[in-house]
C-alpha cells in the first residue's frame, strides 16, 4: 500500500522528507538523473527547441503532409539519451501549418514495432479521418486520411489515440501542434512570425529513472491520479531559454501533459492577454495574470517582453477561477489527489534581446462570435463522469472509470446525434476529482458551470473543458456535417490514464 500512496508524490516533496527516508524503499532512485538536471541547470542556456514547421506540398490541388512515427533517442538534458517516440523528430512532432479551405492529405507512416493512431484534436472532419482508436495504423503501414480544412484559424494538435495505449504513446512523445490559418485572422495585426514572435509552447511533465529512462504507470495510483512527472518540459526540453527579438510575443500554449493541470502565468506576475482558446480567436483580448490549462486545452496569449528576463511558470497564486480552484483544493479528496496544490514548474525563461523590434499594438476586436443565446427546447444529453474509488471500486461499480455507467467499449455506440442540430450537453462530474472533458469533431461553447461563472477567456470556442469535482458544466454542441452512421467519434476525459481506463464513449453523427 505504501507504494501506491506515495509513488505519485513529487520527488521534491519526497526529498524534503529526508528523515522519512524509509519511504524511498522500492521507489526508483532518481539521484543520477537529478545530477543530470542539476548540471543542465548550471550549464543552463539551452535554447527553446522550436519544432520544424511543415507546410506540406500541393499535388493535384491537395496539400500533402508526410509524417513518420519513429522510435528514437532524445536528449532531454544534454548528454543523456532517452528512448522516445517522435513524429519527424526525436520527441514530439513537427508543427503542421494548414489553411482554411484547402484539401489536405496526411501520409502517416508508422515505423514503430506496434500499432498506433494519429488523432487531429480539435479538427472538424469525417469520422473515418479522425484518427481515433478505430483508425489503427499497423507497423510499417501508412495511413492516408484526406479532408478539407473548414474551420476558423486556431491552434490545434495531433496525438496518438490507440485503444488503451494513448497514455503511453503520448508520454513517449507522440504529439505535435497544428496551426490553422484563415483570411480573417491573417488580416489582424497579430504576431505571426513562426519561431520569432509566434512561438509554439508545448507544456508537459515527465518522470525519469536514474538512467534517464522515461517511467510510465508503475502503480494503481498513477492510473487513479493520472500520470504526472516532476520534470517540466517545454517543447521536450528541460527549462529552456528563448531570446525575444520583438516587443510582443504570441505564445501558442498547449497543455500536452497526460494528467497535470497547469495554472500558467509569468514569474513576475506580469499581465498578458488571452487572444484565443481551443477553437480560435476570442471576440476580444482578455487580460489575465493566470490561466488554468487542463490537459488538451490550448490558449494563445500575447505578452509584452519588456526589459528584464522572466519565466513562464505554473502554480502559485490562483488569481483565476477562484471557485473552481477552491473547490478543487478543498474537495474531499483534493488534498490527497493533487498533493494539495497544482504543480509548480518553471517551463521557459524569456530573455529580451539587446535590441527588440517594435510590434503592432493588439487590436481590440479579434473575431465575431455568435451570441450565446441557445434556443428554447433544445435536446439535453446527459453525461455522468464516474470514478470508482478505493474499496468501492472493487465491489460496487462495474467499471472504475465510466461515463453513464459504461466503460469504453469499441463495439458499442453510446450516442447517436443528429447532424447540424444544436444540443445542450450536460456533463456531471459525480467524482470529487476534476476531469477535463473533450469532444471530437466540434468546437463548442461553455454555457454554464455550477461551480461559478464561466470565465471571460472560456467564452470562445472550446473542444475541451474542465469539469471540476462534483460540478455540472453545460455546453452548446453542434456537429455541422460529416454524417456517417458506421464510424464513431469519441468523447472522453483528457486525463489520458482515465481515458485508457474507460472514461470514454462513442457517438455517431447521423442524418437529422
Ligand atoms: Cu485529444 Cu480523443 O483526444
Ligand atoms: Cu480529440
Ligand atoms: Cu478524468
Amino acid at each position: 500500500m505504501t507504494n501506491i500512496i506515495h509513488s505519485g508524490i513529487s520527488r521534491r516533496r519526497l526529498l524534503k522528507w529526508g528523515a522519512a527516508a524509509g519511504l524511498l524503499t522500492g521507489l526508483p532512485i532518481f539521484a543520477r538523473f537529478e545530477d543530470f538536471l542539476a548540471q543542465a541547470r548550471v550549464r543552463g542556456e539551452r535554447a527553446l527547441p522550436v519544432p520544424a514547421l511543415l507546410e506540406g506540398e500541393v499535388k493535384n490541388g491537395v496539400r500533402h503532409y508526410d509524417l513518420a512515427i519513429r522510435q528514437n533517442r532524445h536528449a532531454f538534458v544534454p548528454g543523456v539519451a532517452t528512448a522516445t517516440f517522435g513524429v519527424n523528430a526525436t520527441f514530439l512532432g513537427a508543427t503542421l501549418r494548414l489553411r482554411r479551405g484547402e484539401r489536405v492529405q496526411m501520409n502517416v507512416r508508422n515505423e514503430l514495432a506496434e500499432s498506433t493512431t494519429v488523432h487531429w484534436h480539435g479538427m472538424i472532419l469525417p469520422a473515418a479521418m479522425d484518427g481515433g482508436p478505430h483508425q489503427e495504423i499497423a507497423p510499417a503501414a501508412t495511413w492516408r486520411p484526406v479532408f478539407r480544412v473548414d474551420q476558423p484559424a486556431a491552434t490545434l494538435w495531433y496525438h496518438a489515440h490507440p485503444h488503451k495505449r494513448t497514455g503511453r504513446h503520448v508520454w513517449n512523445g507522440l504529439a505535435g501542434l497544428m496551426i490553422v490559418e484563415d483570411d480573417a485572422e491573417a488580416a489582424l495585426p497579430l504576431p505571426r512570425d513562426y519561431g520569432v514572435d509566434d512561438i509554439p509552447v508545448v507544456l508537459q511533465d515527465r518522470q525519469f529513472d536514474a538512467d534517464g529512462r522515461l517511467v510510465y504507470v508503475t502503480s494503481m495510483h498513477d492510473v487513479m491520479m493520472g500520470m504526472e512527472g516532476d520534470v517540466p518540459l517545454c517543447n521536450g526540453a528541460f527549462q529552456p531559454v528563448f531570446e525575444a527579438r520583438r516587443k510582443l510575443l504570441r505564445l501558442r500554449v498547449l497543455n500536452g501533459a497526460n494528467a497535470s493541470f497547469y495554472n500558467i502565468g509569468f514569474s513576475d506576475g506580469r499581465p498578458f492577454h488571452v487572444i484565443a482558446t481551443d477553437g480560435g480567436l476570442l471576440q476580444k483580448p482578455v487580460q489575465r495574470r493566470r490561466v488554468l490549462l487542463t490537459p488538451g486545452e490550448r490558449v494563445e496569449i500575447v505578452v509584452p517582453v519588456g526589459e528584464k528576463p522572466f519565466a513562464l511558470v505554473s502554480g502559485g497564486q490562483t488569481a483565476t477561477g477562484g471557485g473552481m480552484m477552491g473547490s478543487m483544493m478543498g474537495g474531499m479528496m483534493g488534498g490527497m489527489m493533487r498533493g494539495g496544490d497544482l504543480p509548480k514548474h518553471t517551463f521557459l525563461t524569456i530573455i529580451p534581446a539587446p535590441v527588440t523590434e517594435s510590434s503592432p499594438g493588439l487590436p481590440d476586436r479579434l473575431a465575431e462570435l455568435p451570441p450565446l443565446r441557445p434556443a428554447r427546447g433544445l435536446r439535453v444529453r446527459r453525461f455522468n463522469l464516474q470514478m470508482g474509488m478505493g474499496p468501492g471500486m472493487m465491489m460496487g461499480m462495474r467499471a472504475p472509470f465510466a461515463i453513464n455507467g459504461k466503460a469504453m467499449d469499441m463495439n458499442v455506440i453510446n450516442e447517436i446525434v443528429p447532424v447540424n442540430t444544436d444540443e445542450i450537453w450536460e456533463i456531471r462530474n459525480t467524482s470529487p476529482m476534476p476531469h477535463p472533458f473533450h469532444v471530437h469533431d466540434t468546437q463548442f461553447r461553455v454555457l454554464s458551470r455550477s461551480g461559478g461563472a464561466v470565465a471571460a477567456h472560456e467564452a470562445g470556442y472550446k473542444d475541451t473543458v474542465l469539469v471540476d469535482g462534483r460540478e455540472v458544466v453545460r455546453i452548446l454542441v453542434r456537429f455541422r456535417d460529416h454524417v456517417d452512421p458506421e464510424t464513431p467519434y469519441m468523447y472522453h476525459c483528457h486525463i489520458l490514464e482515465h481515458e485508457d481506463a474507460g472514461m470514454m464513449g462513442q457517438f455517431t453523427v447521423v442524418r437529422a
